[in-house]
């Protein structure tokens, strides 16, 4: 079967050409240019060669000049194969130069293949063909020099032309990609003030509404207890007792959801209590232990400020549960006039923070504190180790 050499530069269409040819028991050669081309066939010449015309080290229009003025290699048959140079005039130049043949990308792979077989089959036409049109001359030497300069300088022009077009596009792309993060953080701050909003409004129906009809109903069972004959059967004083249990237990659970939603502490006495207070119940409920370093600060943060730091310690702590196998955290809440520091430190396994790859992400506690954080023009730092464990720090101005 016939050896074909293909030369292009780019990968891909190498890679496709090559498995079409190679499906049709063609013997493939390739090269990506064409010097490299030029070696390869006076080693081992081919049957035809079909090359592509803008490449870098040698193009095709000087390849084909180059092969056509070799003798072992000019009456093998030359394909152009090509969509840099698709004008009429480019073809003439290349059947001008000694091409047998010119091809336009794309092209059909069954077209493609038949104009293989079609320069197989014609071959010793087109290699007497080759000889009779070989530019011998040097007025046509020149002609054609003229000519290649032209096509050059025109492909250059079209080239600075879709560059410029393109450095276009890219800038529009940029604009709506930056349009579209700066959107994007606007509605992950409207979520995040949504959420809050809403916590605090369940919470306080709950606060308001089944908090003090709970209270009651645990008034009445007091009393009704209180004012039912001495001698009711063993059967209604255990169905008492639960009840009263009961409400209890109920009055109970809706505290900790209610603190879970939205501590109260943090609004009534500001930050710092509300991470001690966090503190405790984490580590009773962890078995963590959890200090927290830091004065009360004064004035006041601003409260979207302080419902940040407090809800990023949350994240921070919950992370720390569930990855590092600490046995200790430890928070430190620093502020002077101008910024407020929170550092969130365990002494866990660590983690490797450069591995963080956004598109294989596991979840959004990171993001998210991030997030929060700048939302209020904060900084958020993450720094770990297996040997120091991890520290979330976050610093905003007050
Ligand atoms: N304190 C920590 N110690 C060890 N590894 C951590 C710690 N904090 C975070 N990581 C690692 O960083 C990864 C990302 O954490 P992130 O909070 O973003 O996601 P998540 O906790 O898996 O999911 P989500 O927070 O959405 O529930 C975790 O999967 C974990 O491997
Ligand atoms: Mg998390």
């Amino acid at each position: 079967m016939s050896k074909i050499l293909i030369v292009d530069d780019d990968e891909q269409n190498l890679v496709v050409l090559e498995e079409i040819l190679k499906s049709h028991k063609y013997n493939v050669l390739t090269a990506a240019n064409g010097a490299e081309a030029l070696d390869k066939a006076r080693l081992d010449p081919p049957d035809l060669i079909v090359s592509d015309i803008l490449m870098p080290v040698m193009d095709g229009f000087t390849l084909c000049h180059e092969w056509k003025g070799d003798g072992l290699l000019k009456k093998i048959p030359f394909v152009v194969y090509s969509s840099e140079y698709t004008d009429e005039k480019d073809k003439d130049l290349a059947l001008k130069i000694g091409a047998d043949r010119f091809i336009r990308k794309p092209i059909a792979p069954e077209k493609f293949l038949e104009i293989m077989k079609d320069m197989e089959n014609n071959a010793g036409q087109i290699n007497q063909a080759s000889e009779d049109s070989a530019i011998n001359s040097e007025i046509e030497n020149k002609e054609v020099f003229k000519l290649y300069n032209e096509r050059l300088i025109k492909k250059l022009e079209q080239k600075m032309l879709d560059l410029e077009r393109e450095v276009t596009e890219r800038k529009k792309t940029f604009t709506a990609l930056q349009e579209s993060e700066s959107q994007l953080r606007a509605l992950a701050g409207r979520l995040t003030e949504i959420e809050e909003f809403e916590r605090k409004k369940l919470s306080q129906e709950l606060h308001d509404k089944v908090g003090p009809n709970l209270t009651a109903l645990n008034i009445n069972m007091s009393i009704l207890k209180n004012v039912l004959p001495y001698d009711l059967s063993e059967e209604i004083k255990s169905r008492l007792a639960d009840s009263s249990a009961l409400v209890e237990e109920t009055a109970d659970f809706i505290r900790n959801v209610m603190a879970d939603l939205r501590p109260q502490v943090l609004d009534d006495y500001g930050l710092t209590a509300a991470l001690k207070w966090y503190g405790e119940r984490f580590s009773k409920r962890t078995g963590i232990t959890v200090e927290v370093n830091g004065e009360d600060l004064s004035p006041r943060l601003p409260l979207d400020i302080e419902t940040a730091f407090f809800r990023i310690a949350q994240e921070a702590m919950t992370n720390v549960v569930k990855y590092a196998g600490a046995g200790r955290i430890t928070l430190r809440l620093e502020g002077n006039d101008n910024t407020v520091r929170l550092e969130i430190a365990d002494n866990g396994k660590g983690f490797d923070v450069t591995g963080l790859n956004p598109r294989e992400r596991s979840g959004w506690g990171l993001v998210n504190m991030k997030e929060r954080a700048q939302a209020l023009g904060g900084k958020f730092v993450i720094e770990s180790s297996p040997a120091e464990g991890t520290r979330v720090i976050i610093e905003m101005k007050r």
